[in-house]
């Protein structure tokens, strides 16, 4: 995560103890295009428009707190990647990010393919309509029932993340009387620069089989042998929000490494690989990210230079962004309810959501930005830490942030960059309902996913 610290210009600073707020911007109603979806503007009264409609509006008619999900801007952010990779590379969007019947048809339309990692991800994936060879389907403990589901179905590719999984994978679809496409998950050994939690491909821990001691070759031999399986290639993801390239070429470099040894050792040539998604987004204005451009011209250019050194055609790439789609495309809504400054300290804004609807910021120690929507204001800058109306005091939503010093309970205020991560991870923490997903487009608003309900919650209560 970035983390900025600034000693200058809030008030109170001199007692906070976390210093992670940047000095306040210059102007408060500025909406940084780099946070914000591409449609994201301000009408003549200063409130906060995007896909042609006022958030106003947005929050009478499907209530708060509520995703806001800009489908222009997600659509561009899909054409961006296909476009960067072109013919020679397929991008998966990796579903945990959000999923939905929806988004499953964007991708469809936008000619992305999907990851996904579990077997109800795979069920909304088919019902929507993809195609199951442009399905990838992943995960460190898929059940036997899951496996046979996606093999049944016909996905494109099974990403084996164990040994066990080998066996089983090939297993079934002998049994089905097939032959799986599969990848393996390798563990590259790459200490990437984000938070434990989301890195993934140092040794010590749940994902993929480590390519030291040998151990992602011996897969190799393994999965070679076995009738029921059709090795395409090996798989690596490093971690997530991701701001350095040096780790995804360094992974390219060892998973080219890996083809040349099962070349020389099989006189095979893996016609693939997967490198993963990890790209981080811009959650606040000190953030900056790769554009999928630059990210394939760095994959696309170290695969090809390795591969001529090793003398190994080079393979056919596949990148797996999740974050870097759907994270910038989405806006979280709240309605202010109350506000109350400690002095001395900051001042506390809570909101009509919190950590069932963005578990990030206490999980992580995400940062967030924040705006003012329903109006703009001339007021100064008020240091404040948005948080939510669950029972629990780590329940915050934005850490440090400046709101107008005359902020009031019922203006409506937005946290952009929550289309990652956020939805997928909700809860229903206090009972919480989760909140829809309303998407926008060209002047017209739909829900996409509704707002739980008492009976939805009830339903599931059957003691
Ligand atoms: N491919 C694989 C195999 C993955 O495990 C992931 C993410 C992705 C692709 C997509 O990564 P992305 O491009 O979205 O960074 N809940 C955490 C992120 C966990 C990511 C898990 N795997 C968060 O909120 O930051």
């Amino acid at each position: 995560m970035s983390r900025s610290a600034h000693p200058a210009g809030p008030r109170h600073a001199d007692v906070l103890t976390e210093g992670h707020y940047s000095a306040p911007p210059a102007d408060l109603n500025v909406l940084d295009p780099k946070i914000w979806s591409s449609t994201v503007g301000r009408d003549a009264d200063g409130r906060l428009t995007v896909g042609g409609l006022q958030v106003t509006r947005l929050a009478e008619e499907f209530g708060t707190p509520a995703y806001v999900l800009d489908e222009t801007d997600f659509r561009e952010r899909c054409r961006a990647w296909a476009d960067a990779f072109g013919r020679e590379a397929d991008v998966f969007y990796a579903g945990k990010a959000f999923l939905s019947r929806a988004v499953v048809r964007w991708l469809r339309e936008e000619g992305l393919n999907l990851d996904v990692c579990s077997g109800t991800e795979l069920a909304t994936a088919l019902d929507a309509g993809m195609p199951a060879e442009r399905i990838a389907f992943h995960g460190n403990n898929k059940s036997e029932a899951e496996i046979r589901r996606a093999i049944e179905a016909g996905v494109g590719r099974i990403v084996l993340d164990s040994f066990q999984e080998i066996v089983r994978v090939a297993h079934i679809a002998r049994e089905l009387g097939t032959v799986q496409k599969a990848f393996i998950r390798v563990t590259v050994g790459v200490e990437a620069h984000t938070h434990e939690f989301i890195a993934t491909a140092h040794e010590d821990q749940k994902f993929g089989i480590a390519l030291a001691d040998g151990l992602a070759a011996e897969a190799v031999r393994r999965a070679l042998k076995l009738d029921g399986l059709e090795l395409v290639g090996v798989h690596s993801h490093i971690g997530s929000q991701i701001f350095d390239m040096a780790g995804f070429e360094v992974s390219a470099r060892r998973i080219v490494q890996l083809l040349a040894e099962v070349r020389d050792e099989h006189g095979v040539e893996l016609p693939e690989i997967d490198l993963g998604g990890g790209l981080g987004i811009a959650y606040t204005s000190d953030d900056d990210p790769c554009e999928p451009h630059e990210i394939a011209k760095a994959l696309t250019e170290i695969v090809t230079r390795e591969c001529d050194a090793a003398g190994l055609r080079v393979p056919r790439i596949s990148v797996e962004p999740g974050r870097a789609i759907v994270g910038p495309t989405a806006f979280t809504l709240y309605e202010v309810g109350t506000i109350k400054p400690l002095e001395g300290l900051r001042t506390y804004v809570s909101v009509d959501g919190g950590m069932s609807d963005n578990i990030r910021t206490a999980l992580y120690d995400a940062e967030y930005s924040v705006s003012l929507v329903s109006r703009t204001s001339t007021a100064e800058p008020m240091l404040v830490r948005v948080v939510g109306k669950h029972c629990e005091s780590g329940d915050i939503v934005v850490r440090d942030a400046f709101l107008p010093a005359d902020l009031a309970p019922g203006d409506l205020i937005a946290v952009p960059a929550t289309g990652a991560y956020c939805r997928s991870m909700a809860s229903n923490y206090n009972h919480a309902l989760r909140p829809p997903v309303v998407s926008v487009s060209e002047g017209s608003a739909r829900v996409i996913v509704r707002r739980e309900t008492e009976e939805d919650l009830l339903r599931l209560d059957v003691g």
